[in-house]
């Protein structure tokens, strides 16, 4: 087993049950050309997203980290006639790329990408008292993940999900002495779930195009 197979896997899988999709490929191009880095989900992944909305039936989504917006189409194209999916972007040139993709999947009216730094953007959503979310993808700097999933869960409704991405990067979670301040924000992370009575949670280690890592999975009690 080696990086190559995994990928190779992840080809097989793709060819067999995702279908070509010209708008999601545009995105990734643009997206490339414009110098962003490939740290976008993989097609897979991403359609996991996609059956998670579906299976909760979320009207509401919140996503932390959108990048060029591949993430957030794919999970935008799952929502119901009327959701809405609210993704939050720290870099003005990744929502200038986001909008233009999120334009071409004629989604504009469904996404909505909001420039700022995410802790603060998070902050203003409790202040606000925003309508509760159905299911948050949480996939920005890993430092903040603990930030992140406290705003989470008080924005997530009773029964809703929460995933985070990039919870194993290729098993350096394992290093308590890492200087890598992800890492370290990985395992504060892993702290607080371990503790939080709020919620209940797993981590399921992946490989395939995107290496190997893992996400998390969080159910907020009812
Ligand atoms: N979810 C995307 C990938 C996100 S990559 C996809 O799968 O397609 C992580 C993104 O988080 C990057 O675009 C980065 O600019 C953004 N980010 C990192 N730190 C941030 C912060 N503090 N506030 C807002 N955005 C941040
Ligand atoms: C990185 C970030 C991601 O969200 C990801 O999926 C892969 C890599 C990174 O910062 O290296
Ligand atoms: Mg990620």
């Amino acid at each position: 087993m080696n990086p190559t197979q995994w990928a190779d896997v992840d080809e097989y899988i793709a060819s067999m049950l995702i279908p070509s999709d010209p708008v999601l490929e545009a995105a990734l191009q643009a997206s490339a050309e414009a110098g962003l880095p490939p740290h976008n989900v993989s097609a897979a992944q991403g359609k996991f997203l996609a059956l998670q909305v579906r299976a909760l039936g979320a009207k509401r989504v919140l996503e932390v980290g959108t990048l060029g917006g591949y993430s957030s189409i794919w999970m935008a194209r799952a929502l119901p006639e009327g959701g809405r999916l609210i993704t939050l972007e720290g870099n003005p040139k990744h929502v200038e790329v986001a909008e233009s993709n999120i334009r071409r999947a004629e989604l504009e009216g469904v996404v909505d990408v909001r420039l700022g730094v995410a802790a603060e953007t998070l902050a203003q959503l409790v202040a606000g008292s925003a309508d509760p979310f159905d299911f948050v993808f949480i996939d920005a700097d890993k430092v903040n993940n603990t930030v992140y999933l406290a705003r989470a869960i008080e924005l997530t409704r009773p029964g809703g999900v929460i995933i985070i991405d990039n919870v194993v990067r290729s098993g350096a979670v394992l290093e308590s002495e890492s200087t890598d301040a992800n890492v370290q924000g990985v395992r504060q992370l892993n702290e607080m779930l371990a503790n939080d009575a709020r919620v209940i949670a797993t981590e399921v280690q992946t490989v395939g195009s995107k290496g190997y890592d893992g996400f998390a999975f969080i159910w907020v009690k009812e």
